[in-house]
């Protein structure tokens, strides 16, 4: 099997230094900067304190690089419509797109250009942050779930290399509660903690913000209901403070774009429970504040008052 990841930021780049030793790879990115560096140095990985780098191809250019049987799509959001193009020139006939994204609507875009036939969809709980091109630090080796669709023999290839690789890996035929359990916590952690600019484990510690990610998940558990999901999470609002305590020293993956003053997910993840809401007659004023103000802030991004 040839896999191609797309995306060399901290989840792809992740990826790819476990499944290189295991498996023909290759790192397809928009940033030539990411390119340049990995070609130059490898990538490298930090781990508890240590370095290692791993020398992987990578490229931006999709036509330079052989048919593969599946491509993993590990971009933000912003960049899901460029993923889908890559992946309709890397894949052979008969291969298929694996979204590892957060939030709700990437595999849709996919489809879109590849059909719902060439599209799969996974969970993955691996901790990561990118320090910079080519660099990459591992907080945890958290599972990655591959649902059984489209192909039930695709996914557990997948699973098998990732455990031969090193990293925990299953199949599920049902998904959509993983996926919804997900976006749960990440409705819970990443707006609040990009506005309040704190690491995950204040949200859990800070009794106030505790009370906010309330708020958030509850929203978030009465749209899930309504649209009929069965959450993989007995206690949403307990399990989602309980992943911010797991990760108490992280930044998250929101919080790290507004630092970079790069586009969030935020329409893939509060944006998504709000337009469900809308969809399902379920109110969501908390999630709707919520994105207004990260949208505020990804856009007063030029203006902001320097740290003395
Ligand atoms: O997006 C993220 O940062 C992660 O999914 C999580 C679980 C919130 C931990 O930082």
């Amino acid at each position: 099997m040839k896999i191609a990841i797309i995306g060399a930021g901290a989840l792809g780049s992740v990826i790819g230094f476990h499944l290189a030793p295991v498996i023909s790879i290759t790192l397809v990115d928009p940033w030539a900067e990411h390119v340049g560096a990995i070609n130059a140095t490898g990538l490298r990985c930090t781990y508890n304190g240590d370095e290692t780098s791993r020398s992987i191809p990578a490229t931006t250019d999709p036509a330079s690089v052989e048919p593969v049987d599946v491509a993993l799509v590990t971009v933000k959001a912003a960049q899901t419509a460029w993923a889908a193009e890559t992946a309709a020139q890397l894949l052979k006939p008969g291969g298929v797109a694996y979204t590892l994204q957060n939030g709700l609507g990437n595999a849709e875009v996919l489809s879109r250009r590849l059909g719902t036939l060439r599209v799969g969809q996974a969970v993955t709980t691996l901790g990561a942050t990118l320090l910079g091109p080519g660099r990459v630090r591992l907080a945890g080796r958290g599972p990655t779930t591959f649902g059984a669709a489209p192909s039930l023999s695709i996914a557990y290839a997948l699973a098998d290399t990732f455990r031969t690789a090193g990293l925990p890996a299953g199949v599920s035929t049902d998904l959509n509660s993983l996926v919804w359990g997900k976006l749960i916590v990440n409705v819970g952690i990443n707006a609040l903690t990009a506005i309040l600019r704190v690491p995950n484990g204040a949200l859990a510690s800070v009794p106030a913000a505790s009370a906010l990610v309330r708020q958030a998940v509850e929203e978030a558990v009465a749209v899930a209901r309504a649209a009929g999901i069965t959450l993989a999470l007995a206690d949403p609002v307990a399990e989602t403070l309980a992943v911010a305590q797991a990760t108490a020293a992280n930044r998250s993956s929101m919080l790290q774009d507004i630092l970079r003053g790069a586009p969030t997910e935020i329409d893939t993840i509060n944006g998504a429970i709000v337009r469900e809401g809308r969809r399902l007659g379920v109110p969501t004023p908390f999630n709707e504040l919520l994105c207004d103000l990260v949208k505020a802030l990804e856009a007063t991004a030029p203006l902001r008052v320097q740290e003395p």
